[in-house]
């Protein structure tokens, strides 16, 4: 599928994430200060939207709102249980002011 843009990069406020759905795919786009994380949003526990967890800016973590696992916004990693699997992380990129994200899959870097 490729790079898709998904929304305007002012929109996502640092320490916030934003939800998606594109093609079959949900996930959402986090602001770390200048940084930007795009990573699968349902938790690998039990499918909580993760894009209305609570965002750690300093340390690129999101904590799930439903039972708190924290995960790893540049890996995806699960970091605390009760999520034990990984979140698929996508390559995210800003052009002309609009956030694009590779839902290819592949894994940024
Ligand atoms: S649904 Fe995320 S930790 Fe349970």
């Amino acid at each position: 599928m490729g790079f898709v843009a998904v929304c305007k990069a002012s929109s996502i406020r640092d320490g916030e994430g934003k939800g998606f759905s594109v093609g079959g795919r949900d996930f959402a786009v986090f602001r770390c200060g200048e940084e930007l994380h795009a990573v699968s949003s349902l938790c690998t526990h039990a499918l909580a939207d993760l894009s209305q967890g609570s965002v750690d800016r300093v340390r690129h973590r999101v904590e799930c709102p439903l039972h708190g696992a924290e995960f790893d916004l540049r890996t995806g990693e699960a970091l605390s249980p009760p999520a034990a699997l990984s979140l698929q992380v996508f390559a995210v990129k800003v052009e002309g002011g609009q956030v694009l994200v590779d839902l290819s899959g592949k894994q940024p870097g």
